[in-house]
């Protein structure tokens, strides 16, 4: 996907559903990103485009959420991820067997053949979204 400024957070979620209906089960996407760049909103974009009619909100309590759809999608955010054990716990590989998987601060990640997309806070409304690694199909 070509490298993006967005100038609202629709046009972020706009993006993020274009995504969502690219997405296959076994696909890993990790966004990285300062707080409040949008990756929450592309997720919310992503997840309609994978099939899901569920609202999507922040993970704050929970690591991971899961949207059934088309593809499931499963949401995970490592903010407040402190240890590799708390990340063996999230199953990332299993998820990944049962759909799709995109991951908020996913720089904490490593893991072979994910797509990669950083965003950045250009300031009011706008953000630029580029694809440092697409999906591999
Ligand atoms: N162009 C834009 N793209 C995305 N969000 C935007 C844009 N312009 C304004 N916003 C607003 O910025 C905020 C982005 O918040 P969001 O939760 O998506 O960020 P985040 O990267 O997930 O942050 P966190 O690291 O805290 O999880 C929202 O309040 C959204 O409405
Ligand atoms: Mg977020």
């Amino acid at each position: 996907m070509p490298d993006v400024t967005t100038n609202s957070a629709a046009e972020t979620e706009d993006l993020g559903r274009s995504w969502g209906e690219r997405l296959r089960t076994g696909d890993v996407v990790l966004l990285q990103g300062e707080l409040g760049a949008g990756k929450t909103t592309f997720v919310r974009g992503a997840a309609q485009g994978a099939g899901s009619t569920a609202p999507v909100a922040s993970p704050t309590f929970q690591l991971v959420r899961v949207y059934p759809g088309r593809v499931q999608l499963a949401h995970v955010d490592l903010y407040r991820v402190e240890n590799s054990s708390e990340l063996a716990d999230i199953g990332l590989e299993d998820l990944a067997t049962r759909g799709a998987v995109v991951v908020e601060w996913g720089e904490r990640l490593d893991v072979d053949d994910a797509a990669l997309i950083e965003f950045e806070h250009l300031g009011g409304d706008r953000r630029r979204i580029r694809t440092i690694r697409d999906l591999s199909h």
